[in-house]
């Protein structure tokens, strides 16, 4: 198969800020195609790897020349290199599995990589007339198909408004529902645009919004993040570093919310003279405001413009009783 390529995001600020170097271990929770696992290892660090498309675990494992260590979860390996299909959320179990307890970086370049939105079969893309998928996770049952085709009109609308910040998601979901059966990106997309007003059709594609809506609730993208911020909580060594490329506004909502909690958890009223509630910070927020890229990258690199990332470093927790 033709090899796709991706660019990866932020390199150089990820790599500075990650710190790979002989002695770490560092996960890459998002591998796509290595772009910046392959920085780690450049850099010494030892690198597991997760990606929940077998695409994509496939395509590194050729590149690398892997091989494999483990069946269900697939595991490949080659010296310093680890990869494991599997979803981030379960990184956990996943490293219990490898024997390891505790790891000096974890690392997410969130969302889709452009080899699965430039495949024209993976229905990711209102670009493509395709069946409508959009499962990065192949071996996974809930596809767009189902969610477009037998979710009723509220939770419908409910998904395009929330995911995908579309004010037009009523209209949009009782469009949907109208039309039935949708068995194709293509009728999807020309729903979406009868659905919409002529002007809110004009400044970007009208179907964006709503792609990007059921992209996020067929694979759970919102509930995996949280799963997966915490489980690597759970693994970082103190001094290990948190880093979080995110490519929308609920996405870095979340992690934002997610690093502030965890650097000042504590909800005891503040005139206690000392901490009762037990909740201790484990985080200290490193960037107190995302890194974007430069206007360099977004030259070279479009699809860069909406990242921003995050990060944060695993601190000591502090005893109850101590501020
Ligand atoms: C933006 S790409 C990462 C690109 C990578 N950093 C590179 O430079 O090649 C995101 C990748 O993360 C994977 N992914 C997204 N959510 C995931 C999850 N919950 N668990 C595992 N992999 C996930 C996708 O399948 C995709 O391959």
């Amino acid at each position: 198969m033709e090899k796709m390529i991706h660019i990866p995001v932020l390199f150089h600020e990820a790599m500075e800020h990650m710190a790979p170097k002989e002695g770490k271990i560092i996960i890459d929770a998002t591998l796509g195609r290595a772009g910046h696992a392959r920085g780690f290892l450049d850099r010494e660090a030892a690198v597991i790897g997760f990606d929940q498309d077998l695409e994509a675990i496939n395509s590194v494992k050729e590149t690398f020349g892997l091989v494999q260590i483990h069946d269900n979860p697939l595991i490949y390996k080659n010296n310093n290199f680890t990869v494991v299909h599997d979803n981030f959320k379960n990184l956990a179990p996943a490293l219990d599995l490898l024997g390891i307890k505790a790891v000096q970086g974890v690392f997410f370049d969130l969302g889709v990589s452009s080899p699965q939105f430039d495949d024209s079969e993976r229905g990711f893309s209102y670009r493509f007339d395709t069946e409508l998928d959009m499962r990065m996770d192949q071996t996974q049952e809930l596809s767009a198909w189902d969610i477009v085709n037998s979710y009723d009109v509220e939770t419908l609308s409910k998904i395009i408004r929330e995911y995908g910040e579309e004010r037009f998601a009523r209209r949009i979901a009782a469009s949907i529902v109208r039309n039935r059966p949708v068995d194709t990106t293509g009728q999807l997309t020309e729903i979406i645009k009868q659905a919409m007003p002529k002007k809110a059709r004009e400044d970007q594609h009208p179907a964006k919004r709503t792609f990007q809506a059921l992209r996020i609730a067929v694979n759970d993208e919102l509930g995996a993040l949280e799963k997966g911020l915490n489980s690597a909580l759970e693994v970082l060594d103190t001094g290990g570093r948190l880093g979080v490329i995110s490519f929308h506004s609920l996405e870095d909502r979340l992690v934002k919310n997610f690093f502030k909690a965890q650097e000042d958890p504590c909800i005891c009223p503040r005139d206690l003279p000392i901490c009762a509630c037990g909740k201790t910070p484990k985080l200290q927020i490193i960037t107190k405001r995302p890194i974007q890229p430069s206007s360099e990258e977004i030259k070279l690199n479009r699809r860069s413009r909406s990242a921003r990332m995050r990060i944060a470093e695993r601190i000591t927790t502090r005893e109850v009783g101590e501020w």
